[in-house]
């Protein structure tokens, strides 16, 4: 495996394999990596096939989080998260510093940015203003430079997924977009790099985000006409609110397309909540 650091390094790799007819899946990560990254791995690895090439890249990409968020707590463990890529038979880790990324000095800074306005300004964008916005500028960057036939995202980023397909529709961008479905810890936690801050009691109450799911599906059952989502929302605080360290910050629930907001709540009906568990912040979401 090649660990590539430099931006001209890695589409000099990327363009040799474009010539050759070479297919790239591309899986852009922020590092740290865990089961949920190494199912993305394993699906891009699938469709190119085994004359096709992996690429996953591990960048804390700082535009992504906001004054006051975890960027310089955020965990990272280079040497740990190229042994997994290894094992795993990725080809390429494209691992490139703020320098390589963000360039600039002076009055030269960098000063290009790719917005979506639409799927970006609800739930996530709504608590995280320019959350997005930093998602889908390094995204483009990180295409530009991997030059993939096809990129794997998750769906434990739902929306994520959803603002960067609309962006890669609306920019004609040549890259195909697969989300792979949400890993999860056995006792139904989805996997995350930020479930190392839970500490001591607080990974037990991390559980509530699935429950809190789980508790929607249940009532669905036996409700076959729906139930309102300002009554599933009350439900749902008081619910959360019964874990010491939980304080919920959103729920919806939303068409999984247009991520409108839906009144009524049924059966195919997207939910999506995001939970403090003390300091750290978690989100969760699921098709009811
Ligand atoms: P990161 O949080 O590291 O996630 C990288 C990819 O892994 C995303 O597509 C995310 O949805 C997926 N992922 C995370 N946890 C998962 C789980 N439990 N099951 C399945 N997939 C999971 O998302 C980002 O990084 C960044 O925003 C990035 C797209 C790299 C841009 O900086």
């Amino acid at each position: 495996m090649r660990i590539v650091k430099s931006v001209r390094g890695m589409q000099r790799l990327a363009l040799r394999w474009k010539r050759a007819s070479v297919r790239v899946g591309f899986v852009p990560t922020m590092g740290y990596l865990h089961a949920g990254h190494m199912s993305l791995v394993r699906r891009a690895r699938r469709l190119v096939g085994p004359r096709g090439k992996v690429v996953v890249s591990i960048y804390v990409n700082p535009t992504q989080f906001g004054p006051g968020e975890d960027f310089s707590a955020y965990p990272r463990d280079l040497t740990k998260d190229a042994q997994a890529c290894r094992r795993e038979g990725v080809d390429a880790l494209f691992a490139p510093t703020d320098a390589e990324m963000y360039p600039g000095d002076g009055r030269n800074q960098f000063s290009t940015y790719v917005t979506e306005q639409s799927l970006s300004r609800v739930m996530e964008g709504a608590a995280r203003p320019t959350h997005f916005r930093g998602v889908t500028t390094v995204v483009v960057k990180l295409f530009n430079v991997a030059l993939p036939d096809f990129a794997v995202f998750g769906a434990k980023d739902f929306q994520q997924s959803a603002v960067v397909r609309r962006m890669v529709r609306d920019l004609d961008i040549p890259v195909r977009i697969v989300v792979a479905p949400t890993y999860r810890e056995p006792d139904g936690l989805a996997m995350s790099s930020r479930n190392k801050y839970l500490e001591g009691n607080l990974r037990a109450q991390a559980v509530v985000l699935w429950r809190a799911i789980q508790r929607v599906r249940v009532a669905l059952r036996t409700r076959s006409r729906g139930v309102s989502a300002q009554q599933l929302k009350t439900d749902l605080k008081g619910f959360i609110d019964r874990e010491p360290a939980a304080r919920l910050d959103y729920v919806e629930f939303f068409d999984p397309e247009t991520l409108r907001p839906m009144l009524k709540v049924t059966a195919g009906t997207h939910m999506a909540l995001a939970v403090f568990i003390g300091q750290t912040r978690l989100i969760d979401n699921g098709r009811l």
